[in-house]
């Protein structure tokens, strides 16, 4: 038995009807661009996140782009991101023409380290003058939000939260994405929630940043053909916004299946010599990947491959040692624990339709890994 890591068409087939009968509804409309289901979708987005506003955007990375520039990052500011994150989470910082500085994480979480953004804040002289944080919902755990809320604050930033992964996850009760300024999702296909396509989405609960965003996403228009500020063209589609309308209603069951074959995984791995992912109390993990830690991680990959077990690692590059970004500066240990997470994480396959069998045969071939 092989384990693919991901088979998107079996949770297509679960809702094939309801989609195509949302792709019908959209085509016969003849209105294919910011009409009815994006702003439903909009609506319904906003409601499941408990926030007062969402504007849909082109992707996650333009959300978060198009973010920083709504709550007024401006160009040559500071930043924060950390470096064991997606490329993009850096990509939309440069794209605002901001300048990305990074901060190591906590071993714990994988996640921004509230400690030392706050040291980093305090550092005497700090250049450029840092006026934002990213936080990271990496892998679907949420990052430690109370801390760095209380740190920003007291330092005066704003946080656009990166929650790419996190579609669902709460920390202290509440989901994140609605606990900074902005809060910016992909529905890339492999996301908790998934478009057919590139697609993304900012929360807010402050009107002028989504009156910005909206502005922002086309063209700068205020009103039709009328511009009032430099923009871009990354609008949500109306079709990709149809078919997340249908896979919105079913958003929790799915969450609910990818934390049960977590918890499978936790009970199968605990006596192994690996990291498990982490819940702390509080928060409610998303298990967008379920990601192990191991000394050995390029060992037990092969060993899994060899086994037909598929897995990934995310990522196996900080983002200041990709060649893109090397001109910041960043020497090779500057972020010691962003940099060994790089090195030993590796995802196994984790998903609402994987089977319990599947989940027991890649277990089985981690403990054989001994
Ligand atoms: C953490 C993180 N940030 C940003 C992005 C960018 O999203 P997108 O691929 O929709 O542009 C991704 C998605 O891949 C991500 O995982």
């Amino acid at each position: 038995m092989t384990v693919p890591f991901l088979d998107l068409t079996r949770g297509y087939h679960r809702i094939r009807d309801e989609i195509l009968l949302a792709v019908e509804r959209t085509l016969e409309s003849g209105w294919y661009i910011l009409g009815q289901e994006v702003a439903g979708f909009e609506r319904e987005f906003a409601e499941y996140c408990g926030t007062h506003y969402a504007v849909g955007v082109g992707s996650g990375t333009d959300a978060l782009h198009l973010a920083l520039r709504a709550c007024g990052v401006k160009p040559g500011e500071g930043v924060v991101a950390v470096p064991n994150t997606a490329v993009p989470t850096v990509s939309a910082i440069v794209a605002a023409q901001a300048c990305p500085v990074f901060v190591d994480i906590d071993p714990r979480t994988m996640t921004l380290d509230p400690e030392q953004l706050r040291r980093r804040l305090a550092a005497s002289g700090a250049s450029p003058r840092i006026t934002a944080v990213v936080p990271v919902h990496l892998y679907g755990g949420a990052a430690d939000m109370g801390p760095i809320l209380e740190v920003a604050r007291e330092y005066g930033l704003k946080v656009i939260e990166d929650a790419a992964q996190a579609h669902g996850v709460e920390y202290g009760g509440r989901k994140v994405g609605s606990l900074g300024d902005a809060g910016c999702f992909s529905f890339y296909p492999t996301k908790n929630l998934g478009a057919c396509g590139d697609a993304g989405i900012v929360v807010t609960n402050d009107a002028g940043v989504a009156e910005r965003l909206r502005m922002l996403r086309n063209y700068g228009e205020q009103s039709k053909y009328c511009s009032r500020t430099d923009g871009f063209n990354s609008r949500l589609d109306e079709l990709h916004a149809a078919m997340l309308r249908v896979k919105l209603r079913h958003l929790e069951e799915w969450i609910r299946e990818r934390r049960q074959r977590a918890a499978l995984y936790t009970e199968l791995l605990a006596a192994e010599p690996i990291a498990l992912p982490l819940e702390p109390p509080g928060e409610r993990h998303g298990y967008h990947l379920y990601v192990v830690r191991s000394p050995h991680r390029d060992a037990l990959q092969s060993h899994l491959q060899s086994r037909g077990i598929a897995t990934i690692v995310h990522y196996p590059t900080p983002v200041h040692r990709q060649p893109a970004y090397l001109a910041l500066g960043h020497a090779g240990g500057s972020f010691p624990e962003a940099e060994r997470a790089c090195a030993e994480v590796l995802s196994l396959p984790l998903y609402p339709e994987l089977t319990e069998a599947e989940v027991r045969r890649v277990a089985e071939a981690v403990r054989s890994a001994r």
